[in-house]
């Protein structure tokens, strides 16, 4: 161990598994670039604050120069003792400009707050790429709402058969669910743009380090203002992965209401082969594994999520080794979200549906209301109404027809309310067209969604 970075007041070595058992370098490595960024940041700050002079400042710019390149083009040697992205980086700078130089760089500096800046540098960058996937699922789901806009469908309550809606009406549903996440995406985008570069291991940082100048260079929006907390906290961490949980539940509930829709016995719409895979042994089967992963995965991402709460809530404060955890969940997180909302946006754009079909499984009995709703435009108290349309549904049960064949003498035996026009309660269309306040299924107010949604991703 004394040939560690850290090793100064250490005798004897690391056991072999204790080495394995700490580093983070395998996958920590992904953030070689924000660890040199950040380092040169820092380098800048100190050479503002008087810690360097011009030459070791440009000598360390020549080493990061280097080593980045070496990242690139994937020639970085690593050694035994390089623990972390932050010792690798230091050491082989260290190598390249001479530890004179090289061994001022951390002045001041604790990879407590490396770490952090680090995370933070890389997640913003991939939650940026997550925005513009999320954006282009919602234009997709757009897109397919107006073009096929004219398609009726029964809409569904406890999976019965509820009333007749518009599919873009049950598109746009979902659309605006993920509009309320790409809402909270921004949000959580700012709250990870914060900079804690300057708060030293915990306490700060002696040295009259330009915590702004730096944040600026990063791009940072703003400062974590308590170097303690700056250490201790992986809350952008909890709250991308909060986020990612809430997405990934409306994606899975997307996703099941398609593997339902895609059934034979719907046939509502049909994925493209892309999205589907056979059965080894039943030749005909055609499954919808694409949307069953969908909905299989967020499993995956609500378990990192609740495994980081577990891991930070009994820790004391500032930095402990456990934060370290933090690190491999959030990579696989951003990677199963990504990949899942791109997935879900490929399923929406090349599937086919199949309206004739979702017009046939319309069923007289979805209108009921409509006779309820046609006696309260005559006066009658809805609750009366609803009464009347229920003696209605009974007589055809009685029947044994559906409710559209009873006679008009019939349904007048029923309430003599009932005149002529009666008729037109059994007209899908205008029972879509009927509901026409904010937020409903006609096609005017369907296409006020889609206006909507359009602002949001700032397309209006
Ligand atoms: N690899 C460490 C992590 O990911 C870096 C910080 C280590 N700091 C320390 N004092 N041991 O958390």
């Amino acid at each position: 161990a004394e040939n560690m970075l850290w090793g100064g007041r250490f005798t004897q070595g690391l056991d072999p598994l204790m080495v394995k058992y700490n580093e983070s370098l395998p996958y920590d490595r992904i953030f070689w670039k924000q660890d040199i960024s950040g380092s040169i940041a820092f380098a800048r700050a100190n050479l503002k604050g008087g810690i360097l002079s011009e030459h070791e400042f440009a000598e360390i710019q020549r080493g990061f120069k280097e080593i980045a390149e070496e990242w690139e083009s994937n020639s970085f040697v690593v050694k035994a003792n390089d623990e972390d992205i932050h010792t690798a980086n230091e050491r082989r700078l260290g190598e390249i400009i001479g530890k004179d130089i090289g061994g001022k760089l951390h002045t001041g500096r604790s990879r407590n707050e490396q770490v952090s800046t680090d995370m933070r540098l890389w997640l913003r960058e991939e939650l940026r790429k997550l925005e513009s996937y999320l954006c282009d699922l919602i234009k997709v789901t757009i897109a397919r709402a107006e073009n096929e806009i004219d398609y009726i469908m029964p809409g569904y309550t406890h999976l019965q058969k509820a009333q007749p809606v518009r599919w873009s009406h049950w598109l746009l549903s979902h659309a605006a669910s993920f509009a309320s996440e790409l809402e909270r995406l921004r949000f959580v985008i700012k709250r990870v743009n914060r900079s804690p570069l300057g708060c030293g291991a915990l306490a700060g940082n002696p040295f009259k380090i330009d915590r702004v100048g730096m944040a600026k260079e990063l791009g940072f929006e703003g400062l974590l203002y308590n170097s303690m907390n700056a250490v201790a906290d992986r809350d952008f961490v909890l709250e991308t992965m909060q986020w990612g949980s809430s997405l990934m539940v409306k994606i899975s509930r997307w996703a099941e209401d398609l593997i339902i829709y895609s059934s034979l016995e719907f046939s509502f719409v049909r994925l493209a082969d892309a999205y589907s895979t056979g059965s080894s042994l039943m030749p005909q089967k055609k499954n919808a594994d694409s949307l069953e992963l969908l909905r299989g995965k967020s499993g995956r991402a609500f378990g990192q999520m609740a495994g980081l709460l577990c891991t930070i809530k009994g820790l004391p404060t500032t930095y402990n080794k456990d934060l370290q955890e933090s690190v491999e969940p959030m990579l696989d997180h951003i990677k199963t979200v990504g990949d899942s909302i791109q997935i879900a946006t490929g399923v929406l754009s090349t599937m086919t549906v199949n309206a004739d079909k979702m017009y046939a499984a319309l069923a007289p009995e979805m209108l009921a209301t409509e006779f309820a709703d046609y006696l309260v435009r005559k006066g009658v108290p809805f609750r009366e109404g609803h009464h009347v349309s229920g003696r209605v549904v009974a007589l055809a049960e009685e029947k044994g027809v559906p409710m559209d064949k009873l006679t008009f003498e019939q349904l007048k035996g029923i309430d003599a309310r009932f005149d002529e026009d009666v008729q037109s309660c059994l007209d899908y269309h205008r029972a879509v067209e009927l509901k026409d306040a904010t937020g409903g299924t006609s096609k005017a107010a369907v296409l006020e969604q889609v206006g909507v949604l359009k602002e949001l991703l700032g397309q209006a």
